[in-house]
């Protein structure tokens, strides 16, 4: 049985990728970060694969970028070192894990309380060495991290003659862009993000300290902050397959988007309701940021067709005239809204190229949410 856009696969849901999409995403970001000149260090946690982090490097990465230490012990027993963790590390199981992970690895660490670093810095202490921190900065997300300015500064002064650890940046996580109205109000949002962190280095090296690095990062954003000045590196990560929240935003379009969900119409039970064997285990339970309420994906050939709600392992389509349109067995393919979560609930994905399977790519992080 062959798919809407002509796709055929033996068995389903699987998540497809399509290798020469993705490698344009690879080096289209790549290139973002050249012309700035400033670092690429793209967040795994998309595909929470060592194989494509190692492509990310091979394309031009200067190291990766995780939130929790079960990924980053994936990614180092595959060999990758450069590794940094933006997640304030809480608690003695975490602390001993990242002892062992600091014996393989550089591993730089973010935080934005004066108690992880504390904890850190009994950690450096006893490992005689100094752990590399990022103070987080919140430029608007309003999730972790200090405010820009004076408070960020205070913390600093805080945690700035602690033993063990060293000081060398600051890092924001610009996320907020995704919740803006239009392609405009993202990139004010960026470029005021970029701004905002680079005036609170500027300040806190005022007052001694030696910020030596100015990340910044999320995938609408690089293309317009990237090139503030004094933005150091950029830490993107849907940027790698892309997703329907991006498209929404403009900064992806459906040819950009390298993952897709394939799914098989399982049954058709009224003439306006279809179901998929794609649900809530699949496609997660994400709704679209910048447009809540628009359904759980985008059917590609099928604009008009709603993917409504979800179960477990029911995808609910509403559309009219369903048992004309849709047959029992046929495959849609299916831009999801957010391609993370997604990921992280497939042992593998399929890499495609030009329809045909090339490799399955192993998603060995997946579910290391500690
Ligand atoms: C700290 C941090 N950096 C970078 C990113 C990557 O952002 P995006 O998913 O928009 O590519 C994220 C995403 O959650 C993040 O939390």
């Amino acid at each position: 049985m062959s798919s809407s856009t002509g796709l055929t696969f033996a068995d389903t849901p699987s998540l497809l990728v399509d290798l020469d999409k993705m490698e344009a995403n690879l080096k289209e970001m790549a290139d973002v970060a050249a012309d700035a000149g400033v670092a690429l260090r793209p967040h795994v946690k998309t595909h929470k694969s060592p194989e494509l982090a190692r492509l990310q490097l091979e394309y031009g990465a200067a190291g990766i970028t995780v939130a929790k230490i079960g990924e980053a012990e994936v990614m180092a027993d595959a060999g990758i070192t450069d590794i940094r963790i933006a997640y304030p590390i809480v608690g003695q199981a975490k602390l001993g894990r990242l002892g062992r992970l600091l014996r393989s690895a550089d591993v730089s660490v973010s935080l934005d309380s004066a108690e992880v670093a504390e904890g850190l810095s009994n950690l450096g202490q006893r490992m005689s060495r100094r752990i590399p921190i990022l103070l987080k900065v919140n430029t608007g997300l309003d999730r972790v991290g200090s405010l820009p300015g004076q408070e960020s500064l205070r913390l600093a002064e805080q945690i700035g003659a602690l033993p063990g650890i060293e000081l060398v940046g600051l890092l924001t996580h610009e996320g907020h862009a995704l919740r803006s109205r239009s392609r405009e109000e993202a990139k004010e949002r960026a470029v005021r993000a970029g701004e905002a962190i680079v005036q609170t280095a500027e300040l806190l090296r005022g007052s001694g300290f030696n910020i030596r690095e100015v990340s910044v990062g999320s995938t609408p954003t690089p293309r317009d902050n990237a090139h503030v000045s004094g933005v150091t590196e950029i830490r993107p990560g849907t940027y790698i397959f892309n997703d329907l929240n991006e498209m929404t935003i403009g900064v992806a379009t459906e040819a950009t988007v390298a993952l897709t969900v394939l799914a098989t119409v399982v049954s058709i039970p009224a003439d306006d309701r279809a179901i998929i064997d794609a649900g809530s285990k699949t496609l997660s339970s994400d709704g679209l940021v910048p447009a809540p309420d628009s359904g759980f994906g985008y059917i590609r050939g099928h604009p008009d067709i709603r993917i409504d709600h979800l179960t477990e392992e029911h995808g609910i389509l509403a559309l009219d005239a369903a048992r004309d349109r849709l047959k029992i067995g046929q495959q849609l393919e299916i831009i999801p809204n957010h391609v993370c979560p997604v990921v992280n609930l497939a042992d593998v994905m399929y890499g495609m190229r030009q329809g045909r399977l090339e490799r399955e790519i192993a998603v060995l992080a997946r579910g290391k949410n500690r």
